[in-house]
């Protein structure tokens, strides 16, 4: 095993000669700047434009050590099964964190579920017993949830990642039905309120409504868009879409199954990224290295890994986001991560499916 010192040299003369800073160097610091004089002052922290992520959803961040790899600078984890102390402990190791967490499903094992109304739940998701789609259109529904952003902020949260909202897109089994039109109106609600406790709020996928939600959120997180060759519904997010506006980061998460015959360094930073074997099924035979460009768009022109396909920030992970990551220069980091027996949806399943687009699970080879 290296030790952290050795580490550094080593991977600086296998780091490829454009490589953004992905170590513990700051963020892009002209970029945060700028952002910071054009937008409005708010109270709550908002992340910069340009900027890496680690999302870690299986497990949760071990800080025991009192530190944290990568310093991406904004980790989003999960809100009910993270600690506290472990979030306060992230900010003072100079991490901001996004709380994840379901708004617009019901899971039958949260300490919350008695507050559901019969009315408020609809179909079972297919596969995933327990866990229901919520009718965002009503009250009550609002008033659960907003007990799950009073918690957020008591835990310290930077800003939460409140998921499911494209109910609209689902067979959920509600008359008349939900439709985007809804899923705006309560994401509205929403982030009025999250605001109005020092957070910032982001928006996953939910292409259709990017346009209306614009306002009302702080960044956006969007998965496979490379995969299902959406990535250009976000132009007009991570650019100005209208005069007086600037642009909002968007945080994008495509999926690799590997495996790594090298060794890591104590604090888990891959020493050998050549020894990766990387595979994703919907680009097969491609080389690690032109996966991981097709992955992170840098074959589009004029595209590098410091100049990103329509300012999206790309990272390449495996579909139980766990502690690995891959980023688009092709360093490897692993998060240290502990178990929390975090709860399955379903005998088997991960937890985090939620986070997967529905359909998308079983054909990426979840479990
Ligand atoms: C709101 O969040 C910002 C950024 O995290 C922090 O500096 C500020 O102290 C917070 N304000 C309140 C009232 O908690
Ligand atoms: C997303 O991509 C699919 C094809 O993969 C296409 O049918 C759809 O219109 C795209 N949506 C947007 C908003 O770009
Ligand atoms: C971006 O906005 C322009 C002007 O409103 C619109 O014509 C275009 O379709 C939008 N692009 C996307 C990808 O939504
Ligand atoms: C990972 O491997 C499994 C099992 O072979 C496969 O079903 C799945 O599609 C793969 N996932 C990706 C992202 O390629």
């Amino acid at each position: 095993m290296v030790r952290s010192p050795m580490v550094v040299s080593l991977i600086g003369s296998l780091a490829v000669s454009n490589a953004i800073p992905t170590g513990d160097l700051p963020l892009s610091e002209p970029v945060v700047a700028e952002r910071m004089e054009a937008q409005p002052a708010v109270s709550y922290w908002t992340p910069p434009l340009k900027s890496n992520i680690q999302f870690v959803l299986t497990g949760i961040p071990d800080v025991a050590e009192n530190y944290i790899r990568p310093k991406v600078g904004i980790y989003e984890i999960d809100m009910f099964y993270t600690p506290e102390a472990t979030i306060r402990k992230m900010n003072e190791l100079g991490q901001k964190v996004i709380c994840y967490f379901s708004a617009a499903t019901a899971e039958n094992w949260r300490d919350d579920y008695k507050n559901f109304q019969k009315a408020d739940l609809g179909l079972e998701l297919p596969d995933w017993p327990g866990e229901k789609y919520l009718d965002i259109r009503r009250d009550n529904v609002f008033k659960v949830i907003s007990k799950r952003i009073d918690l957020a902020a008591k835990k310290g949260c930077n800003a939460i990642e409140p998921d499911n909202v494209d109910v609209y897109s689902n067979d959920n089994g509600f008359k008349p039905a939900i439709v985007p039109d809804d899923t705006v109106k309560y994401l509205h609600k929403v982030s009025a309120y999250a605001r109005s406790l020092n957070m910032s709020v982001g928006i996953k996928n939910c292409i259709e409504i990017l346009g209306p939600i614009f306002d009302d959120v702080d960044f956006a997180i969007s998965e496979q868009c490379v995969q299902y060759h959406n990535c250009t519904a976000y132009t007009n997010f991570t650019t100005a879409p209208r005069a007086n506006t600037i642009g909002k980061p968007v945080f994008e998460v495509e999926y690799v199954n590997y495996t790594y015959t090298g060794e890591w360094s104590d604090d888990g930073v891959a020493l050998q990224p050549e020894l990766f074997k990387t595979k994703n099924v919907d680009f097969p035979g491609l080389t690690n290295e032109k996966l991981r460009r097709k992955l992170c768009n840098l074959d589009e022109p004029g595209v590098t890994v410091d100049k990103p396909y329509l300012k999206i920030n790309t990272i390449i992970k495996t579909l139980d986001l766990d502690g690995f990551i891959m980023f688009c220069d092709g360093k490897v980091e692993k998060t240290k991560t502990k178990d929390v027996g975090q709860r399955r949806g379903a005998p088997g399943k991960m937890l985090r499916r939620s986070w997967v687009r529905e359909k998308e699970w079983r054909r990426m080879g979840g479990t």
